[in-house]
């Protein structure tokens, strides 16, 4: 790879940047200031620094977000930021969303720029379960928690799909509902749909990820070789 596109990819700098910074002396390559902005670095062997610190090279990054509220899940937004504000300083180019969370719900957020995992993760065939914890406006019965169970009219052309329901403790409020869909608004249609209304919304799961719960929201971290090895 190009160092030009090494400094690019790493987020150390734009490319229109590389050419002066390349120049400054600040940057070394193997020890040695590199010459030109197309020498080719191995990213497995040479060690590239800058300022005497290591620019690591990864191909993909993958990290867990603990989204809060009032922040839109998406790359760039006209009007506000988004999640990937807390991204701007990762060593890392091209990060995404995988999927999206409503403004109001908070929770599991998978981040990266492995647009194939991305893929198997959201499409509709492969059935990724997501948990949600949600809070109810009012108790949910067991007819209506029957019918979640079987699938509900949200007013799509097709009802969802069976989903797993779940009382979180004593009290009938407190839903943890699983689905392996992901129509927009779905949780709080299917809610709805049982004349009900989700008061809040987080969710716990994506797949065989589990939202750390020592994150606090707005915190994130990398995934480990064993999250990253159940994802694969
Ligand atoms: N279902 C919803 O209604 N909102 C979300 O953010 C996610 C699932």
């Amino acid at each position: 790879m190009r160092l030009d596109k090494y400094l690019v990819h790493t987020n150390t700098c734009t490319r229109s940047e590389a050419r002066n910074l390349i120049r400054s002396g600040r940057l070394l390559v193997n020890g040695a200031p590199p010459k030109a902005p197309d020498l080719k670095i191995n990213e497995g062997l040479d060690l590239v620094t800058l300022d005497g610190r290591e620019i690591k090279y990864e191909e993909y990054s993958y990290y867990m977000l603990n989204k809060p509220a009032g922040i839109v899940s998406a790359c760039e937004d006209k009007r506000e930021g988004t999640v990937m504000d807390f991204f701007k300083n990762e060593p890392c180019k091209g990060l995404f969303p995988v999927g999206r969370l409503d403004k109001d719900t908070v929770g599991l957020l998978l981040i990266t720029n492995d647009g194939d995992l991305a893929h198997r993760m959201l499409a509709p065939n492969k059935h990724v379960w997501k948990t949600y914890y949600t809070e109810l406006e009012s108790p949910l019965s067991d007819g209506d928690l029957e019918k979640l169970k079987n699938g509900v009219d949200i007013g799509d052309e097709t009802p969802t799909l069976p989903s797993r329901p779940e009382f979180a403790g004593e009290s009938r409020d407190k839903v943890f509902l699983s689905i392996h869909e992901g129509r927009f608004h779905q949780v709080k249609r299917m809610f709805e749909a049982v004349n009900n209304k989700v008061v809040y919304l987080k969710r716990v799961t994506f797949g065989p990820l589990k939202l750390d719960e020592t994150l606090k929201e707005g915190s994130f971290r990398k995934l480990t070789e064993e999250e990253l090895e159940t994802l694969k």
